[in-house]
Parts: C-alpha cells; structure tokens; sequence
C-alpha cells in the first residue's frame, strides 16, 4: 500500500521516501493520530470556519482547543489573509489546519495563497496540517497543490489522504498520514504499534485502486464538474441565495433567504412536500466552531445525477417561497 501511495504522488511530481508514508484505517485515523501526537491539554490549532464537523470531535478528544478563523459566504469563504490567520496565534498555538480542496466550502487554494499559508506556518514555526482527502475533485483544469510540495516545509507539512472520497470508498477505511519530519513520525510510530494493524483485506483492494489508470479520474471528473455546473446555476436562479462556484470537491455552502436552516430543514422534513418529494441539506451551524454562526447556511452535497440535482434545487426554491410566505 506505501508503494501504490509513493508511485501515485511520484506521477504528480511529487516524491515521497518509504518511511514520510503511514497507512491510518481512514483519513479519520490518519488525523486523530496526527492530532494526539502534536497537541497537548489547552494546545491551540487555528482552523478556518466553516470546516469538516468531525474536526471538533478530533480536536476535543486530545484536550486541545480549536481557534475558529470565521469566514464568509461573501468573500467565497477565502480564509488566506495573514492578518486574521496572525491575529489568531498565540504562545500556544501548535499547527493551522485545512481541508484544501475545502469540504463544506468547495474553496481550492492558489498557489499564492498556498504559499503565504505556508510561509505563516514557518515562520510562527507551526505544524501545517493539509487534509487533502478531495484532492482529484478540482475542476479548474489544474492539478491541486499540496502542502508537501514546498521544499522549505519539509519539517511543518502534514499531509491527510484517502481513498474513501477518491474511490467512493468509503468502507474502505484506508487513509493516509505523510510527513517528512522524523520526530513526528516516531511518535506517529507509537500510537500505530498500540492499535497493531490497518486491515490487511483493505489495504490489498486500496492496492489495486491505486493502481488504477489515471484516466479514471478524468471521467469522475468530468461527472462531478456537471454537477458543480448545474447545481451552482440552480442556485443562482434562487432569489436571496448567496454563494461562490466551488472550485473543488462535492460540496458548495450557501446562505439561503431563511432565519434558521435548521428549523427550515425539520420543517422541508415533517411539512412540505412536492409530488411525495422533498429536499435534505446539512444546516450550516454545525460547520463552525463559533456560536450563532452559519445559521442561515446551508451545505449541499452534488453527490445526485444531473436531473435528481436539478430537482431538488426546484424542490429547496418551492421549500423557501412556501417557507417564508407562512412565516409572514
Ligand atoms: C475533510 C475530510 N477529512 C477527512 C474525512 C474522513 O476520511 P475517511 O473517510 O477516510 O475517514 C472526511 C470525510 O468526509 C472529510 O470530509
């Protein structure tokens, strides 16, 4: 399996030694781990808001303390400012972490911005932690940059993989952790001989994922880049809705025209309906770490087929009309 990894990040110019690359049981292993092996009780790690929920969980179970960078809807959730990001740390800040490409915000980093990330994370001699488990989910033509392929980060980059989201695999349960910082990787060591192994059977089918033409991806591209296309022009036919094309992953967050996406949500489910149909989206609250936020956000999965996703945006633009007008 730490073959079939090294030989995929090698044909991305990317080059990996045998022990930078540890096999997790998922890219949720892959960031406990991480995260127990660099933060302590009252560690700080700077995130950007809104991110993955399951980060609050990981975070909580090493005693460390999540240190929101708030983010917008209007500014495409664009967290890449070194004022904010430098406002946030302190003497306890251990690492900044990000999902690039974003899940829930679809956001893609540019290299620019990648790099001024990363010079933050030197200079304030930080871990960086780059989730980049939607990595081949970009749809701008351009292979994703990673953290690790900034030479002078070599001691800072952290780098989350997956082939759960890539293989719409998730009960696979293989991810990865690379770092070529020798310190981490021992005591990364440590937590992997306690939990003995990652399942044999999975990691011998992730094998043989990885050794997958790449081509594959260019057609799992292409049906993803019609769905980001459809469900973002939906969208925008939606009065009062706000939100940036998402550049990559499956997701894309948007402020809708309600008070509260959460009482909305319960009442598209228990209330309305359309010919026996209704709509399911993931209230925005739940994505950040700073109460009373992403109240009046929403984050949609572009996981249906083109017609199923253009039904359910007639279904949530039917849902908010009827919504507000019985709110009146
Ligand atoms: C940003 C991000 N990181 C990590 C994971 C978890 O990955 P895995 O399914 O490999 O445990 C997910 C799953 O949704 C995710 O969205």
């Amino acid at each position: 399996m730490i073959e079939a990894v090294k030989k995929y990040y090698a044909n991305l110019n990317i080059n990996f030694e045998t022990n930078d690359i540890m096999i997790t049981t998922g890219g949720s292993e892959a960031l406990t781990m991480v995260l127990n092996c660099i933060l302590d009780d009252g560690d700080e790690i700077i995130i950007p808001e809104p991110f993955y929920p399951n980060y609050n969980t990981f975070v909580r179970l090493t005693g460390g303390v999540i240190r929101p960078l708030t983010t917008s809807a209007e500014e495409g959730y664009n967290f890449a400012n070194r004022e904010k990001i430098e406002a946030l740390i302190n003497e306890k800040t251990r690492a900044i972490m990000f999902t690039n490409p974003g899940n829930p915000t679809g956001i893609v980093l540019k290299p620019e911005e990648m790099r001024l990330i990363a010079d933050i994370a030197k200079e304030h001699n930080l871990f960086l932690i780059g989730d980049e488990v939607y990595r081949e989910f970009v749809y701008g033509g351009e292979p994703l940059q990673s953290i690790a392929q900034f030479d002078d980060l070599h001691e800072n980059a952290i780098v989350i993989d997956s082939v759960s989201k890539r293989f719409s695999a998730c009960g696979a349960r293989i991810g990865t952790v690379i770092t070529r910082n020798k310190e981490l990787q021992q005591q990364l060591m440590k937590i992997a001989q306690a939990r003995l192994s990652v399942a044999t059977l999975d990691q011998i089918a992730s094998t043989a994922l990885y050794n997958v033409d790449p081509s594959y991806f260019d057609a799992v591209r292409a049906e993803y880049k019609l769905r980001r296309d459809t469900i973002y022009a939906k969208l925008q036919e939606i009065p009062g809705v706000v939100c940036k094309e998402p550049k990559g992953a499956f997701y894309v967050m948007a402020k809708l025209p309600v008070d509260d996406t959460d009482a909305f949500q319960t009442w598209l489910l228990t209330e309305f309906q359309d010919n026996g149909e209704t709509v399911m989206f993931a209230p925005g609250a739940g994505f950040y770490a700073t109460p009373g936020c992403g109240k009046n956000e929403v984050r949609l999965a572009y996981i249906l087929n083109k017609a199923d996703i253009e039904r359910a945006m007639d279904l949530l633009a039917m849902g908010i009309k009827k919504y507000n007008e019985l709110k009146k």
